[in-house]
């Protein structure tokens, strides 16, 4: 089933579909005192934030406070169910823990991600290595319910809480050199089992990039949480990339570097198999994976019985971001 939504950055607080995630009661948003924190949203906002199934977690100070101020709902995902909290924290791809599934999950929290620092470098007014915390201060967390497509098949609906790439860049101050933003992951091969693997083909730290005006564009996103409380850290914690109509890969986890850059950067996946994964790596169902059709998905939770295919739609379903490539020959720049 697939329901036609409406375009993401046009969405309101107040056309929200209640329908569309899960609604409970008895759930709370785990890692702030709850209560506090959902007596102070309206109604609906306040039962928007509440997960089904979330696990609780011990947030940090830097994260309670930004709560309480958060934009629930600020862009929804129509009808489309958001997936259960237990599927998206525990079927991921981060090839630092493991290239199984459920390895993230199960060696992730080795990774220690406090304190953190992202040091922002190259083509920039303001250089510096900034704390998490300093980052963050001058933004108001949005939650944003985006899709998310893998490029080997499978698909989520997840609640981030973020704010804009372009808002932090904006502080930056990138000059007139600036033409591509390379992202870059935390290597601490003590804590992180698949780097220290020899069968590894990833040449780390994870390297990731963008053309400047896709990070700039609205619907990019740094995210900090994830159903209504912090990122786990299966999923990238403290800091990742959301970029939804983009393949999963291009969503890098656990930022450390975020370099303004002159020319394209070379990034993990298209160095491995640049026949396979181009740059751009935009959903695409008229281009096909060299080894695989990317005409359909699997939306998760799906199993023998209940596949779950439905079909992949150009740029994820996020149809505003068209303009940024008109003119660019989309079979070439793959
Ligand atoms: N970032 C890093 N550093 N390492 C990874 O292996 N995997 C990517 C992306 N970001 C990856 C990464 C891939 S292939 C996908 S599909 C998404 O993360 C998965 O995000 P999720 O596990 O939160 O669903």
């Amino acid at each position: 089933m697939l329901i036609r939504t409406p375009a993401a950055s046009s969405s309101r607080e107040d056309e929200v579909t209640p329908e569309s995630i899960y609604l409970s009661r008895r759930a709370f948003m785990a890692g702030v005192g709850a209560a506090a924190a959902l007596s102070s949203l309206p109604g609906q906002a306040a039962e928007a934030a509440a997960y089904a199934d979330v696990e609780p977690a011990n947030a940090p100070a830097w994260f309670s406070g930004k709560l309480q101020d958060a934009r629930w709902q600020a862009i929804t995902a129509g009808n489309e169910a958001v997936t259960p909290f237990k599927d998206a924290t525990h079927y991921n791809n981060f090839y630092e823990f493991g290239t199984n599934k459920g390895d993230p999950s199960r060696y992730a929290d080795k990774l220690s991600v406090e304190p953190w620092q992202v040091k922002i470098d190259g083509e920039v007014g303001k250089p510096g290595a900034y704390s998490l915390e300093d980052l963050l201060k001058p933004h108001r967390l949005e939650e944003r319910i985006y899709r998310l497509r893998c490029v080997e098949g499978w698909s989520m609906v997840i609640p981030w809480l973020g704010f804009p790439l372009a808002d932090l860049l904006q502080l930056v101050e990138p000059n007139g050199n600036a033409k591509f933003v390379r992202f870059e992951t935390r290597l601490a091969p003590d804590e992180m089992a698949g780097v220290r693997s020899g069968f590894s083909l990833i040449d780390w730290p994870y390297i990731e990039g963008l053309r400047l005006d896709e990070a700039m564009h609205p619907l990019t996103l740094l995210a900090v949480g994830m159903y209504g409380r912090v990122l786990p850290n299966q999923n990238g914690a403290p800091l990742r990339l959301v970029v939804p109509w983009k393949y999963g890969f291009k969503s890098i986890k656990s930022i450390v570097r975020i370099s303004l850059v002159a020319e394209q950067p070379k990034t993990t996946w298209e160095a491995i198999a640049p026949n396979e994964y181009g740059f751009y790596s935009n959903v695409n169902p008229e281009v096909d994976h060299p080894r695989w059709s990317q005409a359909h998905e699997r939306r998760l939770p799906s199993g023998l019985f209940s596949p779950n295919v439905i079909p992949t739609r150009m740029f994820n379903g996020y149809d505003e971001v068209a303009t940024l490539y008109s003119g660019l020959d989309l079979r070439k720049y793959y």
